[in-house]
């Protein structure tokens, strides 16, 4: 299993990044591709209106590549909707597990502009697949990061990955477009998967602006936050270093191929939650409460039963745990 030749594909995006350092950690062979342009350094170099703290984010984007740098990650840098380009990294980096995480990863963003969404996401997954069945690379797991947006609205507390997707919006059309196409490259040329679908993510160097991130953010820069909806909607928060677990997990079993799990702490929270816990560390606290977005559907707890059954996932980081975590890193990284 060690040595296993890894390749990152939006590698140097938050969970790419955050993956990429364990598994060298783990001894595995990584490398990742990028072209740094969504969601990363070069975007923000010219979009720094974009966010509301753009220097903020540019130290920890910079965190991200001083880290790679120092455990010796190669970071290729190319744009993967380039053919040609991309089956030049597969021919020297020879990966035996492709994972797939380019995408505009971001629902309202994907909304905004569907075009480039299409394009970052959609046609870099078709560039990474048909490299990867290639019969001369020999890739024996492609990876997809999907997402827990394609059930659309939860019809039950708890959803299993054989429930009903009806997907709302850009974003999570394209994810379940995605794992469909997946299927299909495996109906026609045998390539093996593992289709993932993480859910409410958090955790250290991070950039995205979803709701964990936002509200320690706010708080430290002295602004309110503000919760759409009335903060009693549940979500399966889930720590970083779970869901990295839970990739792995995927690697080292062959009982993943051609499977979809939910990769989440598998227990979903108010929103709410995130401000009691916020308020142990910073008791002024200033919240606003405005209308929620109608695309974003309602949500809750995503069965972990079969990652736990088939490759034997266990999430070990509560909310309580997880979120104080991330608050202590981010704190000590502000203030630095
Ligand atoms: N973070 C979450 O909460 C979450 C939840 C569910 C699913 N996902 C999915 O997981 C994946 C990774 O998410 P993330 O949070 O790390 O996102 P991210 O935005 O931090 O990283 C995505 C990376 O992909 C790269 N990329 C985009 N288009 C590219 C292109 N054309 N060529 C090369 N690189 C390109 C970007 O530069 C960026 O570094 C995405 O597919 C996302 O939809 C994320």
């Amino acid at each position: 299993m060690r040595n296993k030749k890894i390749l990152i594909i939006g590698g140097a995006g938050f969970i790419g990044h955050n993956l990429a350092l364990k598994l060298k950690k783990l001894k595995y062979n990584v490398s990742i591709v990028d072209s740094l342009q969504i969601n990363n350094i070069l975007w923000l170099k010219r979009n720094k209106d974009q966010l509301p703290f753009p220097n903020l984010s540019m130290s920890i984007l910079k965190e991200r590549f001083k880290l790679l740098k120092k455990n010796k990650i190669p970071l290729i840098k190319i744009d993967v909707r380039d053919y040609k380009k991309l089956s030049k990294v597969f021919r020297k980096t020879k990966p035996q597990v492709v994972i797939h995480l380019a995408a505009v990863s971001h629902a309202n963003k994907s909304n905004k502009d569907p075009f480039s969404t299409f394009d970052h996401s959609f046609r870099t997954l078709e560039n990474s697949l048909d490299n990867s069945k290639n019969k001369i690379f020999n890739v024996e797991q492609f990876i997809f990061l999907s997402s827990s947006m394609v059930y659309g609205n939860f019809k039950k507390k708890v959803v299993k990955e054989n429930d009903s997707c009806n997907p709302l919006g850009i974003y999570a059309a394209l994810k379940l477009s995605g794992e469909n196409i997946i299927k299909a490259y495996n109906q026609v040329f045998g390539l093996p998967y593992t289709i993932i679908r993480p859910s409410a993510l958090y955790g250290e160097r991070c950039i995205s602006r979803r709701v964990g991130q936002i509200f320690i953010e706010n708080i430290l820069n002295k602004k309110e936050i503000v919760i759409q909806g009335d903060g009693k909607e549940t979500l399966d928060f889930t720590y970083i270093e779970d869901l990295v677990n839970g990739i792995i997990c995927a690697i080292k079993s062959k009982k993943s191929l051609n499977q979809t799990f939910n990769l989440t702490f598998g227990k979903a929270q108010p929103i709410n939650k995130l401000i009691y816990f916020l308020r142990k560390n910073f008791p002024k606290v200033k919240i606003k409460y405005t209308k929620r977005d109608r695309l974003m559907p309602k949500r809750g707890t995503l069965s972990t039963a079969k990652a736990k059954k088939l490759i034997n996932f266990k999430s070990k980081w509560p909310l309580n745990k997880g979120y104080q975590k991330y608050i202590d890193w981010y704190k000590k990284f502000y203030n630095n």
